[in-house]
């Protein structure tokens, strides 16, 4: 992108202490925006942070687990405060391993944290951050979904229902915010590789087989960029006639026919 769009404007993003989100906070924040990035993770937020500050952007963190009701009050209490207003709210934390046990080994308490982070959680963010939405002049939510919201590994049932309810919340919000003129718009990412993003303790520098890189049409994995890119451009005023809408960003591997 690069216009003065986002000059000025304040951007919340959950989970933006890492991986995507952290890609998300770099971008915009290079695009003039005040970004203010929501983690549960203490130390990858303040990592964050001492990163995109040598780049002199503008960023903050504020920690919140947004599973939490009375901690995304007080996010939202706090980002009023000090910006009287939201532009775009960035619905990305979520607990991004889909794996877990086969369904008679399935604890319900692990299927439910994971809905009430992946799902309730942007439910809460975008609850909360409604009255400094509606002060922005085009103000946008954007959900980071998943391409399981489409399709499945074995034992993925939590995640892919989560992102699957986010989809669906992606259209019911859009129609139901219509009237404040907010803007609902989701991405449903492929495979990201985020080793790069990671706090200190948890980077790796990723390598990919040969087969990783040429089962997607594109002939590579995704980057934290390839969302962030999509991400500025939905939330921005060239956007301005979509809304409802999800676009998935997986260098085409869902729409590949495969026969053996
Ligand atoms: N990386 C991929 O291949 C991929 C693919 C599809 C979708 N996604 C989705 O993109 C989003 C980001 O994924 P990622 O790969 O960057 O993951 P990540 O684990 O690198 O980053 C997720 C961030 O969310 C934070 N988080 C987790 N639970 C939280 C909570 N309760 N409250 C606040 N913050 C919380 C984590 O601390 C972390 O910093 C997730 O919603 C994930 O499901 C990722």
């Amino acid at each position: 992108m690069t216009n003065t769009y986002y000059k000025n404007k304040t951007v919340l993003i959950t989970g933006g202490a890492q991986g995507i989100g952290l890609g998300m906070a770099q971008a915009f924040a290079r695009e003039g925006a005040n970004v203010v990035i929501t983690d549960a993770d203490k130390e990858a937020g303040n990592e964050a942070v001492e990163r995109l500050q040598k780049e002199k952007l503008k960023v903050e963190f504020i920690p919140c687990d947004i599973s939490q009701e009375h901690e995304v009050v007080a996010l939202l209490a706090k980002v009023g405060e000090k910006y009287k207003q939201l532009d775009v709210l960035v619905n990305n934390a979520g607990i991004a391993d889909p794996f877990m046990g086969d369904l008679e080994e399935m604890l319900m308490s692990e299927f439910d944290r994971i809905l009430a982070v992946n799902l309730r959680g942007p439910v809460l963010c975008t609850k909360y951050a409604l009255p400094l939405l509606r002060k922005a002049t085009h103000p946008a939510i954007l959900n980071i979904s998943s391409t399981r919201a489409f399709m499945s590994e074995p034992n993925t049932f939590a995640y892919s229902a989560s992102k699957g309810g986010l989809q669906a919340l992606t259209h019911s919000l859009a129609i139901s915010l219509a009237e404040d003129r907010i803007r609902v718009n989701a991405i449903a990412p492929g495979w990201i590789e985020t080793g790069e993003w990671q706090k200190k303790s948890d980077k790796y520098k990723p390598q990919h087989t040969k087969e990783d890189k040429e089962q997607h049409p594109v002939g590579r994995v995704g980057t934290p960029e390839d969302i962030a890119e999509a991400a500025l451009f939905l939330c921005s005023d060239k956007a301005g006639f979509i809304t409802g809408q999800s676009i998935t960003i997986d260098g085409g591997i869902t729409v590949k026919m495969i026969y053996v």
